[in-house]
C-alpha cells in the first residue's frame, strides 16, 4: 500500500508522514530531501542547470544514498554525507527553481516510482498523489495558515541550526514561505494542488497526534475500497 501526504512547507508534512510510517510499520520517503540532495549536487559541481546539455550529463551520473544510522536517515551524494548541508541557506535558496525542472522531475519520479515497488510505504512531497502516485490507495493534503506555518519553521531553524540561521527574523521566514507557495503552486510542472480523493486536513490549529488519527481514520475507510491490501 502507497500513502501520498502532500502539502506545503512546514504544514506538519514531514513529522506527521515520519510518525505515521514508524506507527504502522510502513517505510517512509521524503521526496522533497531528493529534490534538495540534487539541488546541493548542481551547486556543488558548479553545474548551469539553464544549459540543457550540462544538466541532461549532471542528471545522468546522479546517485544519492540513503542510509540509517542510529535510527535517522542520512543522505549521502559522492559518498559525502550531505544531511545537514541540504537543509542550508544555499541549498534552500535554490531548491524550487530546480525543483521546476522538466529533466529534474523526469529524473526523481522514476526514482521514486522504483523506491515504491513491492513495499509499504508513505510518501511525502508536493506532487505524490497528483503526479507520481496516482492510484495510491490513500491520499493526504496538508494546509496551514502562512503565519503558522512561518513561526514553527522559524522556531525549528533557530532550534537546529542556531549559527546558520543567527541572522534570521520571523518576517524573513513568512516571506520565504509566501514566495516558495507561489513557485511551487504555480509552477507549469507538478504544480502543488490536492489530488482527487485526497484527504485534506488543515494543521494550524491541530496537534500531531490529532492529525495522525485523523489519517489512519481516513486509512481505514479507503481499506473496504481497496481490500486487497
Ligand atoms: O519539502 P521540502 O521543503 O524539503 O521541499 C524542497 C523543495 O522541493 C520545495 O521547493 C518543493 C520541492 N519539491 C517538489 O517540487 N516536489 C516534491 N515531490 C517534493 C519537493
Amino acid at each position: 500500500m502507497i500513502i501520498t501526504i502532500d502539502g506545503a512547507i512546514a504544514t506538519g508534512k514531514s513529522t506527521i508522514a515520519k510518525k505515521l510510517a514508524r506507527s504502522i510499520g510502513f517505510i517512509y520517503f521524503d521526496t522533497g530531501a531528493m529534490y534538495r540532495c540534487l539541488t546541493y549536487g548542481i551547486l556543488k559541481n558548479k553545474i548551469d542547470a539553464e544549459n540543457a546539455e550540462q544538466l541532461s550529463a549532471f542528471l545522468e551520473n546522479f546517485h544519492f544514498e540513503i542510509k540509517i544510522k542510529h535510527g535517522e536517515r542520512h543522505y549521502f551524494v559522492d559518498g559525502e554525507d550531505i544531511t545537514d548541508a541540504i537543509r542550508g541557506t544555499a541549498v534552500t535558496a535554490n531548491v524550487s527553481r530546480i525543483a521546476a525542472m522538466k529533466p529534474v522531475r523526469e529524473k526523481l519520479v522514476l526514482i521514486q516510482r522504483e523506491f515504491a515497488k513491492g513495499v509499504n510505504a508513505v510518501f511525502e512531497g508536493r506532487d505524490m498523489g497528483t503526479i507520481v502516485f496516482p492510484d495510491a490507495e490513500v491520499k493526504v493534503y496538508l494546509t496551514g495558515k502562512p503565519e503558522v506555518r512561518a513561526l514553527r519553521r522559524y522556531e525549528e531553524f533557530k532550534a537546529k541550526y542556531p549559527e546558520e540561521y543567527k541572522d534570521l527574523t520571523y518576517e524573513q521566514t513568512l516571506e520565504d514561505i509566501n514566495n516558495r507557495d507561489r513557485i511551487d503552486s504555480t509552477r507549469d510542472l507538478s504544480p502543488l494542488r490536492q489530488a482527487e480523493g485526497a484527504c485534506l486536513i488543515d494543521t494550524s490549529d491541530l496537534q500531531i497526534d490529532e492529525i495522525i488519527t485523523r489519517i489512519q481514520e481516513f486509512k481505514d475507510t479507503r481499506k473496504t475500497r481497496f481490500p486487497a491490501e
